[in-house]
């Protein structure tokens, strides 16, 4: 068995008493199916004039002979009505019969599918589900190197190709073999000489209609590969969007994307046209076979007259009963490949190993009390090193202010603090523990980070803010936009706080985001502080309302403050310089600034500005 197929039954069996459902209403599909086809040889019996005359009702004796038997009982049924009320009234029996039996087929057929389609679309629910827990569970390093459209084709297209295409096995394997059981035990039943043709046939279709669909999986693995680069390009070009116009780029993107769809036109036409030659191809040597049949078979009734022609015409009603669900079979054997390539593109990302994980053991660290020590750290993202023997303290309550010039490694210590990456050397304690030894949730708990660009969601102001508590009310909302220095201007806004801000945040200006996001960590209220500040060139007013506001923010509070601003970090307790990820001074401000070393420098050009 597929190794997909193995991944996937554990999700199925939550859905188990409908998985039993459907099996047994497929069982009656199947088994009236046959009994249809057979019934239409009384109607011929009848119609031709030939039934037999039985005369009195048959003894039941034993399985063996229920053929005969129930044979017996039809025909004595419908020679009592032939004889007490015409002919007419014995073809109406045999029809009504026909009908009856073909209700019953496609009443169960129904049933059937209703349970399938409820173990479907749970499995797609569940799947979906924990794809989803899986995305957000994923540290950030796994997405540096990943697309996002990649992921989200993953988590929206192939999850949906599974349900499609894959439950298509539980019929494969249950209803239309079945069906074909059946129908093979009753053409036995009639004539075995007819019936070996069928069995010369099956093998040979099958092994055709195997040999075209073998490269189908590896051609559809593709199609979707790309398909997750389509969503990326539409993705990237939306986000990016004035950037795309602003540089008259939209023709480099357009070019991008006819690329990716004229590489998934040619591989959808390929997969098309095998997969169009599935039903044409079994249709075809179906009738072939069925000819072969009214030919020999036309002999035995002609000839030989060891059938009977009502028989041999209720035969091959039945023979056309087998290609039905053999060209079902050929033809979701085809599906089933393009499921299982989607179905493995699924459980890659299950199946990710976390790489920044709880300890079996982490202890919930709920209390900040005396300093948080970062002890000869190494760092790097790849190959080039960015953090190097790096060692700080900060002690509860102060504010040490990280600066430095770009790319010196500033942000990379924030992602280090909330363990958004692992430090390679050396180890990050607060209050002694390791933050390794620590659960995820508590240490996230302990800490506040606005993030260097102004992180929104589409939503309300008040969502956004709400996010780090849930419970807040609307007066703690606006109370933390105060502080925050937002409130003067949300309180203008025509919904206030209920006001949408729009996509990413798009319908504020870069401090409004800003400001916000101050507001949502100060609402959040953690003891550690960690302030990336957005590099953004504010004017003064602003200026000055972000800095009153990360001023506010740090009182009675233990602070990061990775500063590009300098006026902003003067009343820090320590100001740190960084320079390719080292220390190369620290001090206050006055202490710094009388050592006349690099910051005095920077202070100085930043106030040439
Ligand atoms: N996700 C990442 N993957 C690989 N390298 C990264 C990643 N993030 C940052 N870097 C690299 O690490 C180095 C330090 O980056 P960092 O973001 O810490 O700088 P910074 O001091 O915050 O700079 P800035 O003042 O411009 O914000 C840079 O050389 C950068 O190229
Ligand atoms: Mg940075």
């Amino acid at each position: 068995m597929d190794e997909n197929i193995k991944k996937i039954i554990p999700f199925a069996r939550k859905y188990k008493t409908h998985v039993v459902w459907n099996v047994i209403h497929n069982i009656l599909y199947a088994l009236f199916g046959t009994i249809g086809m057979v019934m239409i040889f009384p109607v011929l019996k009848v119609l031709f004039g030939n039934e037999e005359k039985v005369t009195k009702l048959p003894d039941y004796n034993g399985l063996m002979n229920i053929g005969s038997y129930l044979n017996d009982t039809l025909f004595y049924y419908v020679n009592h009505f032939s004889e007490t009320y015409g002919p007419d009234y014995a073809l109406l029996l045999t029809v009504s019969l026909v009908v009856f039996t073909f209700l019953f087929k496609n009443l169960f057929g129904y049933l059937g599918l209703q349970h399938l389609t409820k173990i479907k679309t749970g499995v797609l629910r569940d799947l979906r589900e924990k794809m989803f827990k899986k995305i957000i569970e994923l540290p950030i390093p796994y997405y540096s190197e990943k697309r996002k459209g990649d992921v989200m084709a993953r988590m929206l297209g192939d999850v949906n190709e599974v349900q499609n295409s894959f439950f298509m096995v539980l019929e494969l394997i249950v209803k239309e073999p079945l069906t074909i059981l059946f129908s093979l035990v009753s053409m036995i039943y009639i004539s075995w000489k007819l019936t070996l043709f069928v069995f010369i046939f099956i093998p040979v279709s099958g092994f055709i209609i195997s040999r075209i669909g073998k490269s189908l999986k590896g051609k559809s693995a593709k199609a979707q590969q790309e398909n997750g680069f389509l969503i990326s390009v539409v993705e990237e070009t939306l986000s990016g969007l004035k950037v795309v116009k602003g540089y008259n780029a939209e023709s480099f993107f357009s070019n991008t994307f006819s690329g990716s769809i004229n590489r998934l036109y040619k591989l959808t036409n390929s997969i098309g046209k095998k997969n169009n030659l599935a039903s044409p191809m079994s249709e075809f040597l179906g009738i072939v076979v069925i000819s072969i049949l009214l030919f020999y078979g036309g002999n035995l009734v002609l000839v030989d007259k060891s059938l009977d022609g009502s028989l041999f015409i209720a035969y091959i009603g039945l023979a056309y009963n087998i290609l039905t669900p053999a060209k079902a079979i050929s033809k979701a054997s085809y599906q089933v490949k393009n499921g299982l390539a989607a179905a493995e593109r699924v459980f890659e990302v299950l199946e990710v190993e976390n790489t920044i994980q709880d300890k079996v053991d982490a202890i919930v660290l709920d209390d900040f009390k005396n300093e948080i020590q970062l002890k000869n750290i190494n760092f790097s993202y790849g190959e080039e090193s960015v953090l190097k023997n790096f060692s700080l303290t900060i002690p509860k309550g102060k504010t040490v202010a990280l600066v430095g010039q770009s790319g010196s490694g500033k942000s990379t210590i924030a992602n280090l603090l909330t363990r958004f990456y692992d430090v390679n050397n050396g180890k990050i304690l607060i209050d002694n523990h390791n933050i390794k030894d620590v659960t995820m949730k508590s240490l996230r708990g302990l800490t506040g980070l606005v993030t260097q660009d102004s992180i929104m969601f589409n939503g309300t102001i008040k969502e956004n803010i709400r996010l780090g508590n849930l419970e807040a009310t609307d007066e703690d909302v606006i109370n933390a936009l105060k502080i925050a220095n937002a409130y003067e201007f949300v309180k203008d806004l025509p919904e206030g706080i209920e006001t949408n801000i729009g996509d990413s945040g798009n319908k504020l200006s870069g401090g409004q985001k800003q400001r916000l996001s101050i507001a949502r960590a100060v609402l959040k209220n953690p003891p550690i502080m960690i302030l990336d500040e957005a590099t953004s060139a504010l004017d003064t007013e602003s200026e000055r309302l972000v800095q009153d506001a990360l001023e506010n923010m740090m009182q009675n509070r233990t602070s990061v403050v990775i500063a590009h601003r300098l006026s902003t970090i003067q009343k820090a307790d320590k100001i740190v310089v960084m320079q390719k990820g080292e220390i190369v001074e620290q001090g206050t401000h006055e202490e710094l600034l009388a050592k006349g070393g690099t910051y005095s420098k920077l202070v100085m050009m930043q106030s040439f500005e």
